[in-house]
């Protein structure tokens, strides 16, 4: 009964979808993607963002977004855009270098489609689709001629584009373009840059720079409802990791271990790039007993739970500093804050509010992936995703047009159920004791009815 009970359920729930669906609509279902650097999941509990929390209740929240290792901006916003993990996109770290072509990529020598191409962005996927076309006010990537596709309208990086600029630039090519743009994507360099410069536990700058990232949400929210694009415009509002406080207490002089002709680096803190000039082995065993506050890893030997692993760009031995710690080559502190660490540490984890006609209104979830995001953008325009490492499944709940199963939900309608059966049974046994108790009795009393005439 109780799976017949959970079928009827699911049958009506179907049932209501697929009245209150609107099918009839014409226009293609558009989506903004909106990245604030750097915007830590726990300063939106530990500080007020009045626009924000506007937005959040007349949308979803996740309020934890486990995002990919290495905790970089170039890695984890093409992990949003493709849905994969680092080792699979192959944009493994801020700068990288490949032995086979000798190339160097870092985030200002970021225009070699060759270090982009292991992976389809959606803004590719997207115009693929007829009569569609993307847009980018920013995004790492955007600017490149990625599988020999831009989008149709994009800017150069340049971080000194005020976000007015951007979001006026982005607002007008969603509203006048044909074919219309349906998918875009802008983004902000704060938190990220004052993170690194005061450090996410500084008390005096990071409020100030924390409301100028809510007075720009409140800008842009404005901006699309003087546009008529606040109501069919899907917006999410998301990041690509957070912060650590460091320290020049909590260094890791790598020149105190190892002679730095032994090696070359090629990516330095928190997580060390090193490509050995010598045996790999003695490299190996200078730097594995360096620091306490620090893992050191063959290539072979990384964690399977970091997924970073299998590309050539991924250098033969990996060092990870433990949050909060700096790795150095004889320098002094040089950023209060950073991040890179382990994607396990809440810390490193940013957040995911949106809003829009795909998403519920007022509904919290505690956590996704970041490769989740992926699949869910393609379900909301009806694109076929690329192979990728997200679930849709992980953000089910957040979306107006699936059926989904909140997991507390569930447990209390199967115990809610098991109740109501027992005290039934109860019931139907004490009924048919009541009922079955007094024959004995009236069996008794027709037998001692039988039995009156005869003494009579
Ligand atoms: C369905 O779409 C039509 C035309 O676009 C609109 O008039 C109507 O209000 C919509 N219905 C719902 C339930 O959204
Ligand atoms: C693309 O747009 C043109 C002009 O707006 C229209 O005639 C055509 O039917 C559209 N094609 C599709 C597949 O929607
Ligand atoms: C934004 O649009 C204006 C007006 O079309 C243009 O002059 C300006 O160059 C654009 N800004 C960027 C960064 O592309
Ligand atoms: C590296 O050194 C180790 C011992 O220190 C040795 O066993 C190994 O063969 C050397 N590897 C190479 C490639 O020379
Ligand atoms: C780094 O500093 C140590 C100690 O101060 C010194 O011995 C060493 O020569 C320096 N190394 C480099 C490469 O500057
Ligand atoms: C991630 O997805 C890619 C593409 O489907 C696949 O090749 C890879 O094996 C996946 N990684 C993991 C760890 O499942
Ligand atoms: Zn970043």
């Amino acid at each position: 009964t109780l799976t017949m009970t959970f079928l009827a359920l699911l049958m009506f729930s179907g049932f209501v979808t697929g009245c209150t669906g609107n099918s009839s609509d014409s226009l293609p279902p558009r989506l903004l993607l909106v990245s604030f650097d750097g915007f830590r999941a726990d300063y939106l509990q530990n500080y007020e963002f009045p626009h924000l929390q506007n937005f959040i209740k007349e949308g979803v929240l996740v309020e934890h977004v486990k995002n990919v290792f290495i905790t970089k901006t170039f890695p984890n916003h093409y992990s949003i855009v493709t849905g994969l993990y680092e080792e699979s996109h192959g944009i493994v770290a801020n700068s990288m270098y490949d032995s086979v072509t000798k190339k160097y990529f870092s985030d200002s020598n970021d225009k070699d489609p060759f270090w982009w191409n292991e992976a389809v962005p959606i803004w590719v996927t997207n115009q693929l689709q007829e009569n569609r076309s993307s847009a980018a006010a920013m995004w790492p990537g955007t600017d490149v001629r990625i599988h020999n596709t831009t989008p149709s309208y994009f800017m150069n990086y340049s971080p000194s584009v005020t976000f007015k600029e951007r979001l006026n630039n982005i607002t007008a090519w969603l509203s006048t373009s044909n074919p219309p743009v349906t998918f875009a994507t802008l983004y902000w360099e704060e938190p990220d840059a004052s993170g690194h410069k005061y450090g996410p536990d500084d008390k005096e700058n990071m409020p100030r720079v924390l409301k100028e990232v809510d007075d720009h949400i409140g800008v842009l929210v404005q901006k699309l409802k003087m546009s008529g694009l606040w109501e069919s415009l899907n917006v999410i509002i998301t990041s690509d990791h957070g912060m650590s406080q460091c320290s020049e207490s909590r260094l890791i002089n790598l020149d105190l271990c190892i002679d730095r002709s032994d090696y070359s680096l090629i990516d330095l803190t928190p997580v060390a790039a090193i490509l050995p000039k010598i045996n790999i082995t003695e490299v190996y065993d200078k730097l594995k007993n360096c620091s306490p506050h620090m893992n050191v890893y063959l290539k072979e030997d990384i964690p399977n739970r970091f997924n970073y692993q299998h590309n050539d760009r991924i250098q033969p031995i990996v060092l990870v500093a433990d949050e909060g710690w700096t790795i150095v080559r004889n320098k002094s502190l040089s950023k209060l804050g950073d991040h890179g660490y382990d994607n396990s540490l809440p810390a490193m984890h940013p957040f995911l509010a949106a809003h829009g006609p795909a998403f519920h209104r007022g509904y919290k979830q505690s956590t996704m992936d970041i490769v989740d995001i992926y699949p869910m953008m393609c379900h909301i325009l009806g694109l076929k995703p690329q192979p990728n490492n997200g679930t849709l499944g992980h953000t089910k709940c957040l979306l107006v047009d699936q059926w989904c199963i909140h997991l507390p939900e569930a447990i209390g309608i199967v115990i809610g159920a098991l109740l109501v059966l027992t005290t039934l049974t109860c019931l139907v046994i004490l009924m048919q004791n009541r009922l079955s108790a007094p024959r004995p009795f009236s069996r008794l009393q027709l037998q001692d009815d039988d039995d009156d005439p005869l003494i009579e």
